[in-house]
């Protein structure tokens, strides 16, 4: 495609990732890289990943990426427009400003002004520039439709880092298991694309077995299959688990790929807070899960509102979190959504847990890296007042 500059026509030691959800792509990049890459955060939309391997690919297995781009020279030197080959013929090609400083309609302007002298400057006459129309973000789907090389800047220090974009993830099988399996039951499911990212962070892989105890409709059960991992579903509603179960087997028969290993997996109607009985004496790789939903709120709620909510809700994750520790294996992780709530006086309430260790657990922490602190905010998701946080633990 013609946005796509092939990654060996750079030589890079680094790839730039726009970030789809903030600090849980980070995270997702950090688990799926794991020795292969350091991934650094840069500012709330990027973060840069520091290459410890020639020709890597790992990058398409990332499900909250937006794109992925080649770092290129600043703008001014001339060995930016050397580092690319461009076409004859017509072209279009856009800018991506992620991370402003300042105002970011000045900041593109400016910076979109520069990028065109640059390229004009060369003798490209057929160089034609697309605007957003979206703020300083060309969004990917964008730039794949109109079929532009995609620049995106972002800034580091006293100046701005450039890239090219290389790889746009397809994101056309997330969206539609999100919306044509047999059951959508979109007022409790967390979007495919979402599952799949806190798959990626469980780390788990072909033939190990991950269990999600408040399953719903089998919406994370089902991006783990497709990554051959052997799934067991819970939930204590019967209807749910029949819909997991017509869901799951859509999905591969609908993913079904001649030669691959076709995991398993097994839907149980049981109470989360008897796992133990309800898995007999198996015990699972990972757990992934988000138990609860927020109830719909029209209006940002009050303090002792939210405080009220967070803690009916601490309730359900309390009450199975000695349960899930005990069925998963030694070194596992378990990846929980829970709730975040901003309030109308601008305060954050999130759930958290007290004596993790009394159960097992304690947080999960990548090595090498700097401590994360749970819950990791979801960005770019839910209303502006209820959104989702990322609690990862591990089994000690
Ligand atoms: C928020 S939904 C999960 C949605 C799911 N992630 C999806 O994408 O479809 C929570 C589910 O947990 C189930 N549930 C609630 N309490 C439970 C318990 N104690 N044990 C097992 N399941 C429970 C509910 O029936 C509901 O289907």
């Amino acid at each position: 495609m013609p946005f796509l500059v092939p990654p060996e026509s750079i030589d890079s030691e680094s790839l730039i990732l726009v970030l789809a959800f903030g600090a849980p792509s980070v995270l997702e990049a950090q688990c799926v890289f794991r020795e292969r890459a350091k991934v650094l955060p840069q500012c709330d939309d990027i973060a840069v990943a520091n290459l410890n391997v020639d020709r890597f690919s790992g990058y398409t297995e990332l499900a909250g990426v937006h794109k992925v781009a080649l770092p290129l020279p600043a703008v001014d030197s001339p060995d930016f427009t050397d580092a690319i080959t461009f076409p004859d013929r017509n072209f279009n090609f856009s800018l991506s400003l992620y991370c402003t400083r300042g105002d970011p309609e000045v900041e593109y302007e400016e910076l979109s002004e520069e990028l065109l002298s640059t390229i004009r400057g060369t003798g490209l006459k057929k160089a034609n520039l697309i605007r957003s129309r979206f703020g300083p973000e060309m969004y990917s789907e964008r730039v794949l439709a109109r079929s532009a090389i995609d620049f995106v800047a972002f800034p580091m220090g006293a100046t701005y880092q450039w890239g090219v974009t290389v790889f746009i993830p397809v994101t056309e099988g997330f969206k539609e298991r999100s919306t044509e399996r047999p059951y959508i039951t979109s007022g409790i499911s967390l979007s495919s694309r979402l599952a799949r990212l806190l798959v990626n962070i469980a780390g788990v892989s072909k033939g190990q077995v991950l269990l999600d105890p408040f399953c719903g409709s089998g919406t994370i059960l089902g991006e783990a299959l497709l990554k051959g991992v052997d799934c067991i579903g819970v939930d204590r509603n019967h209807g749910s688990v029949e819909r997991t179960k017509k869901n799951l087997a859509w999905i591969l028969s609908h993913e079904k790929r001649a030669g691959q290993h076709i995991p398993s997996y097994s839907v149980i109607a049981a109470d989360a807070t008897y796992l133990q009985k309800a898995l007999g004496d198996k015990m699972v790789d990972a757990i992934v899960s988000e138990p609860i939903l927020m109830p719909r709120l029209s209006s940002p709620p009050t303090l002792e509102k939210a405080r009220r909510l967070i803690k009916h809700a601490s309730g359900i994750y309390s009450d199975a979190l000695y349960e899930m520790s005990a069925v998963l294996r030694r070194g596992g992780r378990m990846v929980l959504v829970t709730p975040s709530l901003r309030t109308i006086e601008g305060k954050d309430v999130a759930l958290s847990f007290d004596d993790l260790s009394e159960v097992g657990l304690r947080p999960f922490q990548p090595p090498g890296y700097p401590s994360y602190e749970y819950p990791l905010k979801v960005a770019h998701q839910s209303t502006r007042w209820i959104r989702r946080a990322i609690y990862v633990l591990e089994k000690a």
